[in-house]
């Protein structure tokens, strides 16, 4: 094998997705991810259920990733895990595999800050797109942050703006709800948002000082809106579902933009990037291009696949890492939250 292969096992199991991924240096080999059904029905995540799946697929998962990359166990150069931020319950069962996986196989193990991982996931090798350049700005929306990032280097990082409350995903399901999707209703507001006018009705926007965000005051705008039209047409949800979801998509679009727009024209930044789950959505990937356009951004969008949460992003994290020899031994331990610090 060429000396200078790098080849990472990585395991990301922060929320209600067990995933394991191969990298070899800096292209994935595979990605795996198994989902969990049982909590669509509860309108939310329940943690407990959350690492009970975690256990049953991490192994089947891990072993299949494997697999499926060609590569032996034995060439695996160092193994990535996500430490936090996330629930503490599912994040165990992803940091004692990998530790013990790094004991048995004796390779180096490396501890994964999740948000680290979304914003990083722009470095995975992938055909002829380009990477973003230093430094550049990351708006990273996902079910439990929605941060503006100023990215410096792929270790250096600061969140200059975040939420004050609701992260845009949790408004994006919060309404969902409302509507009467199952959870996580993000991908279907989205779905229905396509055959919909965003221009029906209008939610309230918050103000909030500096490049922060708000999103409950807009969940709670749609919900007194909609009970209000309720008590006349029992049936108003569904007769205008379409416009419903186009006119609250848009809305948190607007308010994610407004910053975004704001922090580029302070900082003089013109390298755009979006990252998390919410960055799959249709609506807010046309706009970034749209806008990327208007501005001259050189805008930075991340496949699909590494949009919402997988281990891939971890992998190509931790090789980062791994280059820099932040390495962590076996006393390291999963944390429900961790500060987003620059690394070095
Ligand atoms: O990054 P992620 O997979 O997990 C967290 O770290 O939270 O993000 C999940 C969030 C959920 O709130 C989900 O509804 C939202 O991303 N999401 C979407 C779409 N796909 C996923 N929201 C709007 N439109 C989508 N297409
Ligand atoms: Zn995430």
């Amino acid at each position: 094998m060429d000396q200078k292969e790098t080849i990472i096992l990585a395991i990301e199991s922060s929320c209600d997705d067990t995933s394991a991924a191969i990298l070899k240096n800096n292209a994935i080999l595979s990605n795996l991810i198994a989902g969990q059904e049982v909590h669509s029905e509860y309108g939310g995540v329940v943690p407990e259920l959350a690492s009970r799946a975690h256990l049953q697929n991490i192994v089947p998962v891990v072993d299949a990733a494997i697999k499926n990359s060609g590569v032996k166990k034995s060439d695996i150069d160092a193994v990535a895990f996500t430490k936090g931020p996330g629930l503490l319950g599912s994040l165990v069962v992803g940091t004692s595999f990998a530790k013990s996986f790094a004991m048995a196989m004796k390779i180096p193990l490396i501890d994964v800050n999740h948000m680290y991982g979304h914003v990083l996931a722009h470095f995975i090798d992938d055909g002829e797109k380009e990477k973003p350049k230093f430094p550049f700005l990351c708006l990273t929306v996902s079910g439990g942050h929605t941060q503006i990032v100023l990215v410096k280097s792929p270790l250096n990082m600061e969140v200059i703006g975040s939420t004050i409350d609701d992260a845009a995903g949790e408004a994006f399901d919060k309404i969902a709800k409302l509507l009467g999707f199952p959870y996580p209703g993000g991908p279907l507001v989205d779905k229905h948002a396509k055959s919909g006018d965003p221009k029906s009705f209008q939610f309230a926007k918050p103000r909030v000082g500096g490049y922060n965000y708000s999103f409950s005051g807009l969940k709670t705008s749609v919900l007194y809106f909609l009970q209000k039209q309720e008590k006349d047409n029992p049936d108003f949800i569904s007769e205008n579902l379409d416009d419903l979801c186009a006119s609250a998509q848009r809305s948190i679009i607007d308010v994610l933009f407004k910053k975004l727009i704001l922090a580029s024209k302070e900082l003089s930044i013109d390298e755009i990037a979006i990252a998390g789950g919410v960055s799959a959505n249709s609506e807010l990937r046309s706009r970034l291009a749209d806008e990327g356009q208007k501005r001259c951004w050189k805008t930075h969008i991340p496949r699909f696949e590494y949009c919402t949460d997988n281990a891939a992003m971890i992998a190509i994290t931790g090789k980062f890492m791994h280059e820099a020899g932040m390495h962590s031994d076996q006393s390291v331990s999963a944390q429900a939250r961790i500060p987003f610090l620059p690394l070095r």
